[in-house]
C-alpha cells in the first residue's frame, strides 16, 4: 500500500518502512499505530540527540520500527486496553490506585499461585501489583533475581512466560494493573551478551564498559560511590576470559550495560515491547540514575539518563501507549524530580518515581518526634508534571538510606551527620528509648553510614513497645503515605503488620543480604486473622482498608495535584494542603507520642470542616487536637 504521510513529518524512509511494517494491518489500527508514530517520533530523535550525535537519525529509525513491529504484535485486548488507557491518561493518578509489591515464590509459590490470591488483593483493594524480578536469573546469588540471565524467559519454579501472560490477563480483569522489573543497568555475568563478549564477539564486547588495565576504571572509582561496600567493593571486576576489568557497579556478577552503545538501546526497545505485550502495564526502570558513565562524576543522573528515558518512553508509546514507565531513582532530592521530568523533559520521562524522600522523612520525624525536618525537606521538592504521580511507600524490598540532606538538616539547627547516626541508632535499636528492631546493612567505614534493613512493624518498635504506642505509630506512618498523593505502594506482609523474618538467614545464599530480614514468606495463617476482631492483623489491616477506602473517595488525592507543605504551627506535625479542582484537603499528621494542638488558623482552609477518616466535624473550634500519632483528613462539606 503507498499512501503519501499526510502531515510530511516524518522522513520518507521511516514513513515507507513503517507503512510497510503495517501492511496487512487492519486499516483503523494502521491508521492508530501511524498517529503514534507521527506523534512520537519526534521524541525519539531528540532523545537520542545528546545520547548518539549524529547516529541518532539511524537508530531512531530502527527504534521507532522495532516499535512499530511491538504494535502489530500486541494482541487484541491490549490493543483495547492501549485506546483505553489513551481516553484516560491519568488512570494511574486516580485516587483508587494501591500498589503492592511481592515476591512471587514467597508471596504464592507460582504465578499461578498468584491468581489464586487475587480475592486477597481484592479485598485491600490493590489495582496495581509490582511482582519482584521473576525473569530467568543467574542461579543463586543474584540479587533476588537483579541479575537476569534471560529476559524472555521467566524463572522455572515460577511459571512460563505463558503463565505471566495469563495471569497479566486474569490481574487485569480484577483491576490490577501488573508491574515488572526492567533491570536495564546491568546483566548477569551468564547472560548470552556477556558469555558471547566472553567468546570473543566484538558485538558483544561493546555492549560492556572493558578495559584492558587499571587505568581508567582507578579514574572513575576517584569519584564514584560504593553501593555495596561491605560485600561489594569497588565498581569494576577482573574477568579472566574477557581477559580484562568489567564495569560492574553492584556485585561483580551484575555487568553494567554500555548504553554508549545504541544496540543497547534498541535491544532494550524490543524488550519493552515484548513484556508489554505479556500484558505487563508498567515497568519499573531498576537503578535507572546509573546508566550513563562520564569520567569525573558520580556516574549517576547524568543527563543522557534523561534524554534516553525519553526516547524509550516515546518507543513505548508508539508500541504500546496503555504501558507506564516507573523511574528507580534513589537520589537526593535536587535529582529525583528530574525523574518525572523538567524543563524539556516534563511529561516526557517517566510516569511514575519512587519518593524516597518521603520514606525517609517518615521515618526521620517518628524518631525525633519532630516534623521540622520533614516539612524543609518536603518542601523543598519543586512541583512535579501535573502529568505524572509519587509511588510513595514506607518501606520496600530494599535497606532504608538515611537521605537527609546536609542543607536541609542545617535549616532546622541540626547536622546531617549526627542525625543520620541517629537514625541509624534509632532504628537498630541502640539508642536509648528505642523499640526498634531494624539491622544494620551495609556499613561503610569511610563514610561512617549506615543503612537499616527492617519490617515496617519491627521499625515501628511493634516487638518491643516501649511506649504501648507501636501500632499507632505504623498506623500513621501508613496514613501518612497514602495521604501524600500518587500511587502508595504496600510492601508484602505490612498490611498485616508482620515482623522481621528471624529466620531470614537460614537459607544459605541469602545469608549474606540481611534485607531478606524484611522478604518473608506469606504466612498465610496469620493472614486469615485479619477477619478475627481483637488480633493485631485485624486491627492494622481493617485500620489500613477504611483509609485506603476514604482515600478512593477523595477527589483531593489525585496524583495531579500537589502536596504544599504548611508551616510548622506545631513542631511535632507535619501538614500539608492538597488543593483539587473539586476539593482541597489539609492532612495533619502527628509524628509524636504525645497529643499536640494545631491551631484552626493554621489550617488554610475556611468554615466548618470535616475529617475524611472518621467524619467528625472540628465545628467551631480554635484549634484541630490531635491525639499521639493522630492524624486528619480535613475537607470542607460536599456542597
Ligand atoms: C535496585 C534494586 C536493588 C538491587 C539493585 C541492583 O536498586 O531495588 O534491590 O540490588 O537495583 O539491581
Amino acid at each position: 500500500m503507498s499512501v503519501a504521510d499526510p502531515f510530511g513529518s516524518l522522513p520518507a524512509a521511516v514513513w515507507a518502512a513503517a507503512l510497510g511494517a503495517l501492511d496487512g494491518e487492519a486499516p483503523a489500527h494502521r491508521t492508530l499505530v501511524l498517529a503514534r508514530l507521527e506523534r512520537n517520533w519526534p521524541d525519539v530523535l531528540s532523545g537520542l540527540r545528546l545520547a548518539y550525535g549524529d547516529a541518532a537519525d539511524a537508530v531512531a529509525q530502527q527504534a521507532a520500527l522495532l516499535a512499530v513491529a511491538g504494535a502489530v504484535a500486541r494482541a487484541e485486548d491490549l490493543r483495547l486496553l492501549d485506546l483505553r488507557r489513551l481516553v484516560e491518561p491519568d488512570w494511574f493518578q486516580s485516587p483508587r490506585m494501591l500498589g503492592y509489591a511481592c515476591y512471587t515464590d514467597r508471596f504464592a509459590g507460582t504465578l499461578r499461585g498468584v491468581a489464586e490470591h487475587v480475592p486477597y488483593l481484592q479485598e485491600l483493594g490493590v489495582t496495581y501489583l509490582h511482582l519482584m524480578p521473576l525473569l530467568q536469573p543467574r542461579p543463586a546469588p543474584n540479587d533476588g533475581g537483579y541479575a537476569v540471565a534471560d529476559y524472555r524467559q521467566v524463572r522455572g519454579d515460577l511459571g512460563t512466560v505463558e503463565d505471566l501472560a495469563a495471569l497479566a490477563g486474569d490481574l487485569r480483569k480484577a483491576g490490577i494493573s501488573l508491574t515488572l522489573d526492567l533491570v536495564l543497568n546491568h546483566v548477569a555475568a551468564e547472560h548470552a551478551w556477556a558469555a558471547q563478549a566472553r567468546a570473543g564477539d566484538r558485538r558483544y564486547r561493546e555492549y560492556f564498559h572493558t578495559f584492558a588495565d587499571r587505568e581508567q576504571p582507578d579514574a572513575y572509582e576517584r569519584s564514584l560511590l560504593e553501593i555495596f561496600p561491605d560485600t561489594a567493593p569497588g565498581s569494576f571486576t577482573w574477568d579472566d576470559a574477557l581477559g580484562g576489568w568489567v564495569w560492574t557497579t553492584f556485585n561483580d556478577w551484575q555487568w553494567d550495560l554500555n548504553w554508549h552503545n545504541p544496540d543497547v538501546f534498541c535491544e532494550f526497545v524490543d524488550l519493552i515491547c515484548f513484556l508489554a505485550n505479556q500484558g505487563v502495564e508498567c515497568l519499573r526502570l531498576d537503578a535507572i540514575a546509573f546508566l550513563w558513565k562520564r569520567l569525573g562524576t558520580q556516574c549517576q543522573n547524568q543527563p543522557e539518563v534523561h534524554s534516553l528515558t525519553q526516547a524509550l518512553r516515546a518507543c513505548a508509546r508508539i508500541a504500546a501507549p496503555a504501558l507506564v514507565l516507573k523511574a528507580e531513582a534513589i537520589v537526593g532530592p535536587d535529582q529525583l524530580v528530574k525523574y518525572l521530568g523538567v524543563g524539556r523533559y516534563e511529561g516526557r520521562v517517566s510516569d511514575l518515581a519512587y519518593h524516597n524522600s518521603l520514606m525517609v522523612q517518615v521515618w526521620s520525624a517518628l524518631a525525633s518526634q519532630d516534623a521540622r525536618l520533614m516539612t524543609t525537606a518536603l518542601r523543598r521538592f519543586p512541583a512535579k508534571p501535573t502529568s505524572t504521580a509519587w509511588a510513595t511507600y514506607l518501606r520496600c524490598h530494599d535497606d532504608i538510606g538515611w537521605a537527609i540532606d546536609d542543607a536541609d538538616a542545617a535549616a532546622v539547627g541540626w547536622s546531617g551527620e549526627a542525625h543520620r547516626r541517629f537514625l541509624s541508632d534509632w532504628y537498630s535499636g541502640v539508642h536509648p528509648g528505642s523499640g526498634a528492631r531494624g539491622l544494620v546493612f551495609q556499613e561503610n567505614p569511610v563514610t561512617g553510614d549506615r543503612r537499616i534493613s527492617g519490617m515496617a512493624a519491627s521499625l515501628a518498635g511493634v516487638e518491643h513497645d516501649v511506649d504501648g504506642l507501636a501500632i499507632g505509630r505504623l498506623l500513621l506512618a501508613h496514613l501518612t503515605v497514602l495521604g501524600f498523593g500518587g500511587i502508595p505502594l504496600l510492601w508484602m506482609g505490612d498490611e498485616l503488620a508482620l515482623t522481621n523474618d528471624e529466620s531470614w538467614d537460614s537459607v544459605r545464599e541469602h545469608s549474606d543480604d540481611n534485607r531478606w530480614v524484611h522478604r518473608p514468606v506469606m504466612p498465610w495463617d496469620v493472614a486469615a486473622r485479619r477477619h478475627d476482631t481483637g488480633t493485631r492483623e485485624h486491627l492494622v489491616w481493617t485500620a489500613l482498608l477504611h483509609a485506603v477506602r476514604v482515600r478512593a473517595g477523595l477527589p483531593a488525592m489525585h496524583a495531579a495535584v500537589e502536596s504544599e507543605l504548611l508551616d510548622a504551627a506545631n513542631t511535632a506535625v507535619v501538614g500539608w494542603i492538597r488543593r483539587g479542582r473539586e476539593q482541597s484537603l489539609v492532612a495533619l499528621h502527628n509524628m509524636s507520642s504525645e497529643s499536640q494542638v494545631w491551631p484552626r488558623h493554621a489550617v488554610p482552609l475556611a468554615g466548618c470542616l470535616t475529617d475524611a477518616l472518621t467524619g467528625a466535624s472540628t465545628g467551631e473550634t480554635t484549634g484541630v487536637l490531635l491525639p499521639p500519632y493522630g492524624c486528619v483528613w480535613l475537607v470542607e462539606p460536599a456542597a
